[in-house]
């Protein structure tokens, strides 16, 4: 993948954001989401890429756009003569993560994507992952077939930190209860997040946080797209495929919901609870990564707007190079392309 294509994908987060912030603290989740879908779609079929969506927002007969399997970049749109050089790629997107943060104007909703050569993406049903999560320093020393304690100790031995030196993310979920407390009663930090644990993994990653890990459950596409941004830094991940009934307790609607999800799994070669590490969930280093910040959080800052001009803020990564680049743009949301205008401004 040319290098040149990571600005093309900042510009697909930063339209998705500037779509999405029109509609912070509205209470609409969906609204929300749509225009961010749209606008991302929108932008995607503008780049010179044959791109497939790997990742999306659902299965086509449950999603019209970005659904799984959909096809993407000018090389599939009418006008492409095909004299450009082009790359075929996977595209794992979430359009909103953190779509209830921003239905209720919270922190830490993004925009995002990963972008990976054909087939370096896992292809995963739309169910829970327990995912563990740690940076480059202690990339190799966790396992998630061995207790949580003792992926602890390890990980506290390769940092050289004592336990109560340890900052773990958790999203604060019902189901994480226990845990957190667990967590809390050995001496470690527990940042527990409302919502957004693609966010947190990128926090046990970068310079310019302290958090060491991230454990918990949460979705799979997120999971995977975490996995492609760790993948890009250097980190590592172990992850585990859940049935709702685990999660979410036994009832006939849960019990018939994992019935389905036992299915697509074993349609798309996946065993539920089988471990999967980073090579199961990324196969190479040559990922493009997008993030820009909807509401401002502990990785970004949100989309701050003044009349038609909006400023954004973008994380993005090149696997290849490592490089981590922060882009500061200012928009003038007059001049945007006709087909995303209306959403944006
Ligand atoms: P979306 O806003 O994209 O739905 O994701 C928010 C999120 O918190 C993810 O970060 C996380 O993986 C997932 O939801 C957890 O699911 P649930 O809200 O069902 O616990």
């Amino acid at each position: 993948m040319k290098r040149e294509l990571a600005l093309e994908f900042a510009r697909v987060t930063e339209a998705a954001a500037l779509a999405a912030h029109k509609w912070v603290g509205r209470g609409n989740k969906e609204g929300a989401d749509q225009a961010a879908v749209d606008a991302m779609r929108s932008m995607l079929n503008g780049i010179t890429i044959d791109g497939e969506i790997v990742i999306g927002e659902g299965e086509i007969d449950e999603a019209p756009m970005l659904y799984i399997g959909e096809k993407v970049g000018l090389v599939h749109g009418e006008n492409f003569t095909g004299d450009r050089a082009y790359a075929s790629v996977d595209i794992a997107v979430d359009p909103v993560e953190g779509t209830r943060m921003t239905a209720q104007g919270q922190p830490n909703a993004i925009a995002v994507l990963a972008v990976g050569n054909k087939g370096s993406f896992l292809k995963a049903p739309d169910m829970y992952m327990e995912k563990l999560i740690v940076g480059p320093e202690a990339k190799g020393v966790i396992d998630l077939e061995k207790p949580l304690m003792e992926n602890i100790e390890n990980v506290c031995k390769a940092l050289d930190k004592k336990i109560n030196e340890l900052t773990i993310v958790v999203l604060d979920k019902p189901r994480h209860k226990t845990i957190i407390k667990e967590l809390q009663d050995i001496g470690v930090r527990v940042y527990a997040l409302p919502d957004g644990d693609v966010a947190g993994s990128i926090l046990t990653s970068v310079v310019d946080s302290d958090v060491d890990m991230l454990y918990g459950i949460g979705g799979a596409p997120e999971g995977v797209i975490s996995a492609a941004v760790i993948r890009a830094l250097g980190g590592d991940m172990n992850a585990r495929l859940k049935l709702r009934s685990e999660v979410k307790g036994v009832s006939l609607e849960n019990d018939k919901i994992s019935n389905f999800e036992k299915r697509r799994c074993e349609e798309m070669g996946l065993t539920v609870g089988d471990v999967l590490r980073m090579d199961d969930l990324v196969k190479d280093d040559e990922v493009i990564f997008s993030a820009t910040g909807v509401t401002s959080g502990d990785l970004l800052e949100g989309v701050k707007r003044k009349g038609n001009i909006a400023r954004t803020q973008t994380l993005v990564i090149r696997g290849k190079s490592k490089t981590v680049r922060y882009i500061n743009a200012v928009h003038n949301l007059d001049y945007k392309p006709a087909e995303i205008i209306d959403l944006v401004k």
